[in-house]
């Protein structure tokens, strides 16, 4: 099948989901290499420039609106970055190594990630916090509202899901501006599952709540995070809702620039990911959905998830890759 130069009927070319496992094992296995050496710069370095290369070898013409940082302060990836050769006109979403942190530390569920979507479909989301909630598939449509309380929330989902509310287990960060959050979740009696990174694979982890044991993720992260989140979400299915925290005028300012209007507005998953959406991941660190780089005598074993939103179809791939040159 040839690779079009143009999207058909607002479709990505399919084969891009495979280009894209591609990226995200380049970007992980680099990021394996420093695992635990408590070297988070590094770390994302690595990744960062893995990803890169693979990217350039891409057949887009594709746009980072969500990337490493805005061009000043970040010299790869960077926010308006052009990659790939030449192809259909794509934003990319990326974060070439997800949870800098849990992979210094060896720790669980850091990632490699990217999302691409037609050009002008990803929310151009700055390098702000934002206040997020989301659930996984199979609830009524409006079962959620970052409006409504913490309680109301998890009370909601309870009678969606046909359980109690000490059944439903929600991911937190482990923040100080998380405390009231926490207090009230468990006040209502929900237990709490708290992670000290990596809120991309927190959301995500609601698409699996019987693989991961979580229901409901809720409090305040990385805005670029948020978007590639949603991107995740509605490949999946699932909901989310993120809202922006622009609490000072520099912020903003700088939303302003990037086209936010409202700087209010709570907006859905759909707002955050339109259109064809595919989304990639592959595990840096052992994770309860995905399994980290393995280095082993006869190669390196790396575990992607690659998805599609117009087809819904979620690939789990396990590769082996023995060009060790390649890495
Ligand atoms: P990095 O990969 O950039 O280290 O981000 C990790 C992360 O935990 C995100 O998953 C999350 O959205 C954000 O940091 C939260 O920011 P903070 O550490 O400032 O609370």
């Amino acid at each position: 099948m040839s690779i079009s130069s143009k999207s058909q009927q607002g479709r990505l070319d399919r084969m891009l989901t495979m280009e894209m496992a591609r990226v995200v094992e380049a970007a992980a296995v680099a990021a394996a290499r420093e695992r635990g050496q408590g070297d988070e710069k590094k770390a994302d370095q690595v990744a960062v420039d893995a990803m890169r290369t693979e990217l350039n070898n891409l057949p887009i013409n594709g746009r980072i609106v969500i990337g490493e940082g805005e061009r000043d302060e970040a010299p790869m990836l960077y926010i308006g970055e052009e990659v790939g050769y030449g192809g259909p006109e794509v934003d990319i979403a990326l974060d070439p190594l997800e949870g800098t942190t849990i992979c210094a530390k060896n720790q669980p569920n850091s990632l490699a990630v990217i999302a691409i979507a037609e050009r002008g479909k990803l929310l151009y989301a700055p390098d702000v916090y934002m206040d997020k909630i989301a659930i996984g598939p199979g609830y009524p449509a409006g079962t959620i509202n970052i409006d409504a309380t913490p309680t109301e929330n998890l009370h909601a989902v309870a009678k969606a899901k046909g359980v109690k509310v000490s059944e439903i287990s929600t991911c937190v960060m482990d923040r100080t501006r998380h405390a009231d959050l926490i207090a009230e979740i468990r006040a209502a009696g929900a237990p709490v599952r708290l992670i000290g990174d990596g809120d991309v694979a927190g959301i995500i982890h609601t698409t699996e709540a019987e693989a991961t044991g979580i229901d409901l993720y809720m409090g305040i992260g990385g805005a670029p995070e948020g978007v590639l989140a949603a991107a995740a979400l509605r490949c999946t299915g699932g909901q989310m809702q993120g809202r922006l925290i622009l609490d000072t005028e520099e912020k903003a300012e700088r939303a302003k620039k990037m086209g936010v209007t409202d700087p209010n507005k709570a907006y859905t998953m759909e707002e955050m990911a339109q259109g064809d959406v595919l989304f990639a991941a592959t595990g840096v660190t052992d994770g309860n959905m995905l399994k980290g780089v393995r280095f082993a005598k006869d190669g390196i074993y790396t575990h992607t998830v690659v998805m599609r939103s117009s087809s819904g179809t979620i690939r789990w791939i396990d590769g082996r890759h023995v060009d060790n040159s390649k890495f």
